[in-house]
């Protein structure tokens, strides 16, 4: 079975130093359309669900259409439920099957975030369920005007309180990434990421993949970011890819062809993050 769990795929990548592309899908061509890319290169790979896309296509449909393509690979894949504040879509997810969470009660006060998460932790091991922890919400670029992102506010030692006592596996820090595709290549607390991983030993999930450059995501993969979300650069490939089929095809209306061309510059899209993260070639399971 190549569905693999989580914890497994990337507690490998971080032993290794290698990160593991964390891909957000958004339909039935996106998720073959990654998983090719990952059976291509020998990769692990997540591929990663929004809320909004389990609410979309309903969670049971979701599941089953993930269980039948991950059968078809020989790469270990794993599925994650990516930011998600509602606890009801969490206990969904890890019911049917989902191999992770990140619980995101980053609109919370750090403390009811903390004794929440703490409650997801539980409900997820007897799933055999990675867990990932926020305590910063990330900003999406629209949203931020022209000073940019903010930086963190919240100490380390508030986010090594957080890791300590809720007892995640993996945690994404603000570090002055955001989500959606940065207007220059953003100034990163690079460091941040050095002083958490010291201080608790466990990995980093870096968020707002989409427009870093290939030297941060190598620095940062190597300080511990051994699982690197990319959503943007998907809905991107997907949709200029159709775009561009029906400037040059005016009026065919050709499904078939079109979703090809899709799946192609999506499949492209993800086989260039797999080597830049340096993970293609590292599909043997852990022994
Ligand atoms: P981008 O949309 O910037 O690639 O960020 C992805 C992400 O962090 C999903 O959680």
């Amino acid at each position: 079975m190549p569905i693999a769990p989580t914890q497994e795929i990337v507690s490998r990548a971080f032993d290794q130093g290698y990160g593991v592309a964390a891909i957000n899908v958004v339909n039935d061509l996106s998720m073959a359309a990654v998983l090719a890319a990952a059976e291509e290169l020998a990769a692990p790979l997540i591929v990663q669900t929004s809320v909004k896309t389990v609410r979309s296509i309903g969670a049971e449909v979701l599941y089953a259409m993930w269980r039948a393509m991950a059968a078809q690979v020989a790469v270990p894949v794993a599925l994650h439920l990516d930011h998600c504040p509602d606890r009801a879509v969490i206990a969904t997810c890890l019911r049917l099957g989902w191999n992770s969470v990140l619980f995101d009660g980053s609109k919370l006060s750090v403390e009811e975030n903390q004794r929440q998460c703490r409650e997801v932790v539980e409900e997820a091991r007897p799933y055999g369920a990675l867990v990932e922890g926020e305590i910063e919400p990330f900003a999406r670029i629209e949203d931020t005007g022209e000073a940019g992102i903010t930086p963190p506010e919240l100490s380390l030692a508030a986010a090594v309180d957080f890791i300590r006592d809720t007892g995640v596996d993996v945690f994404a820090p603000a570090i002055g990434n955001a989500h959606g595709m940065y207007r220059a290549t953003p100034t990163l607390d690079n460091q941040r990421v050095t002083d958490i991983v010291a201080a608790t030993g466990i990995p980093v999930a870096l968020h707002g993949g989409t427009g870093m450059s290939a030297e941060q995501f190598s620095d940062l993969i190597s300080r511990g970011c051994a699982k690197v979300n990319i959503s943007t650069a998907l809905k991107i490939a997907l949709m200029s890819a159709g775009q561009a089929f029906m400037n040059d095809h005016p009026g065919a209306f050709d499904p078939p062809s079109q979703f090809a061309v899709q799946h192609a510059a999506v499949k492209e899209m993800a086989a260039n993050h797999i080597r830049m993260f340096g993970s293609d070639g590292k599909a043997g399971r852990a022994s």
